[in-house]
């Protein structure tokens, strides 16, 4: 009885939240009718309509441990989800894992071109850093600044866009599994961690310890949430995931699913899931949503 209150819960928890990012994010993106037209509606296509979200939903669940009002951690997440949205658009060029679907869509550089695309990940990268600098997010300007630091580290290059150079030079190549996991750490966990980060300095309600917990738990999630997409990969349909299935062996693309087999990168994910609420367990009650998102995030199929 009480698992089936907490699911109920989640969902309507989970369905507010994405209305709520999804509003900032069409307030923040330029409408398409302003110029240059075409650059604003790649931009938007790019952003809007799609996507599980799971970045700003974290940022809402470790926001709300930290007692945040929840407008400014929109404004956290949408920043977070611009660079997600962003990086995904560059991942998918001919240069990178050259992909011709995307949340069920053709995309961005199939959808319009090659140079738009390329533009529409500058256009979102500074979008995002205009957010931050535009709207009051945190209680003082010290830790607004270091909301600014965190989310530049975890995009550049000792994040996300060095995760990706390491995944484009390992083509063709067989990584140990610590190759793998410094890969993926930096690649998706980076992102994935500034996102609770973020949410979590957007309130005063954790002291340093606390803070460091949501830390250590965000860096389980993060490298889980990579483990299971390399297993989503390999064994679910284009038709479930809305992207190419199989296009990791396809691309020569060293992964868990290929360093261990699917059912023990499976099995991994789990761990890193138990390690991840460990993290949390003295947070009790207060960390329910972040244990909710752990769980969605090891046990989603798409
Ligand atoms: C896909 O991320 C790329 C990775 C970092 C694994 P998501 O699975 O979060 O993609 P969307 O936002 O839901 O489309
Ligand atoms: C992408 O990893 C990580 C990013 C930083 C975008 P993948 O290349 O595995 O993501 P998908 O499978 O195309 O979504
Ligand atoms: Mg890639
Ligand atoms: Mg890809
Ligand atoms: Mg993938």
């Amino acid at each position: 009885m009480r698992i089936v209150a907490e699911i109920g819960s989640f969902q309507a928890w989970t369905h507010a939240n994405l209305q709520r990012i999804e509003s900032v994010l069409q307030r923040v993106l330029p409408g398409p009718e302003i110029a240059p037209q075409r650059l604003h509606q790649a931009m938007r296509y790019a952003v809007l309509g799609g996507g599980k979200r799971v970045r700003p939903l974290l940022a809402f669940a470790a926001g709300e441990l930290a007692q945040a009002e929840s407008e400014r951690v929109a404004i956290a997440a949408a920043a977070v989800e611009l660079i997600h949205a962003y990086s995904l658009v560059h991942d998918d060029l001919p240069c990178m894992d050259d992909d011709v679907l995307r949340r069920g869509r053709p995309t961005c550089h199939v959808e319009y071109d090659e140079a738009t695309a390329l533009l529409v990940g500058d256009a979102l990268q500074s979008l995002a850093f205009q957010l931050l600098g535009e709207y009051r997010l945190a209680e003082d300007m010290q830790t607004q600044l270091e909301m600014v630091k965190l989310l530049a580290a975890a995009s550049g290059s000792r994040g996300m866009a060095g995760g990706q150079a390491i995944d484009l030079d390992s083509v063709g190549k067989s990584l140990t599994v610590p190759e793998l996991e410094f890969m993926h750490i930096h690649k998706t966990g980076a992102l994935i961690r500034a996102a609770a980060l973020m949410g979590a300095h957007c309130g005063n309600g954790l002291d340093e310890k606390e803070f460091a917990r949501v830390d250590q738990f965000a860096k389980y999630v993060g490298l889980a949430f990579q483990v299971v997409d390399d297993v989503l990969d390999a064994e679910s349909s284009t038709a479930t995931l809305g992207k190419t299935a199989g296009k990791d062996a396809k691309n020569s693309k060293p992964t868990y699913v290929s360093a261990m087999g699917a059912a023990q990168a499976r099995e991994l994910s789990r761990e890193l899931r138990n390690n991840a609420l460990a993290a949390i367990e003295d947070f009790g009650e207060r960390a329910l949503r972040l244990r909710q998102i752990a769980d969605f995030i090891v046990l989603r199929k798409f």
